[in-house]
């Protein structure tokens, strides 16, 4: 698989991969379309026996965080976490073991995928996870007004809704979605996510959707 080191993109093995894994007891994080790699960074730094993987189908905004995560540990670093480029249409084959997948405010074909235009992608990503695996998926409300073209025809979700019409095509995909609910401004505080100022919108006009649940069981 590609990883990206700095600036530098390297080939990153198979049996690489597998010896990260067992150096770190306290699991395997995916972060998918994890953007600038901030918040996979911070969950990192906060759980220095679980590896990361930031994964992102662009690569330059990773660059800074890849670079900051080859320091020392005490100088900032992060030697357990792995960014990525590939699509999470075709994950590398070498990931497996993930024991939490996350995809914050996903935009693009990743948005489409988490809005039901792609259960392949979903299956695909359920293959990369152990039975059980929890994910957290947060929608950007403010994809919907006005709607972008990834939304399609899906109408802005609510808790409700989602639960109705999302749960359904996540078991399609090997997902299952137990709770939708709106999240708070500290709680997206707490995620490092980088886009909760990005679409022109303050906080207290932010509204996000977290949707959460198991993969695999
Ligand atoms: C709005 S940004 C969110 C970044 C980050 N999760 C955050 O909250 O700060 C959406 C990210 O999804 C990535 N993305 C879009 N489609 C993707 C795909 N099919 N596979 C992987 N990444 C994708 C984009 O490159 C972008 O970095």
């Amino acid at each position: 698989m590609r990883r990206v080191v700095g600036k530098n993109v390297v080939e990153f093995s198979a049996e690489q991969f597998d010896e990260m894994v067992e150096r770190y007891s306290g699991g395997v994080i995916l972060d998918v379309g994890a953007g600038n790699a901030k918040h996979a960074y911070k969950l990192a730094r906060a759980a220095q026996d679980t590896l990361v993987i930031a994964l992102d189908a662009a690569k330059d905004n990773m660059q800074k965080v890849a670079g900051k995560a080859k320091a020392s540990p005490a100088k900032g670093g992060a030697p357990n976490l792995i960014c990525v480029w590939a699509a999470a249409e075709k994950p590398p084959a070498e990931l497996h073991s993930v024991t939490e997948l996350h995809s914050l405010m996903p935009w693009g074909s990743l948005l489409r995928g988490m809005l039901g235009s792609d259960a392949e992608m979903l299956q695909g990503l359920a293959r990369l996870c152990v039975p059980g695996a929890e994910f957290l998926v947060t929608l950007n409300l403010h994809a919907w007004r006005p709607p972008v073209p990834e939304v399609g025809d899906h109408p802005e979700p609510t808790p409700d809704s989602a639960m109705e019409q999302l749960a359904p095509y996540y078991a399609a995909g090997g997902w299952t979605l137990n709770e939708a609910r709106y999240f708070g401004a500290e709680e997206l505080d707490a995620l490092a996510t980088s886009w909760t100022r990005r679409l022109g919108s303050t906080r207290d006009e932010l509204d996000v959707l977290g949707l959460t649940g198991v993969i695999g069981k």
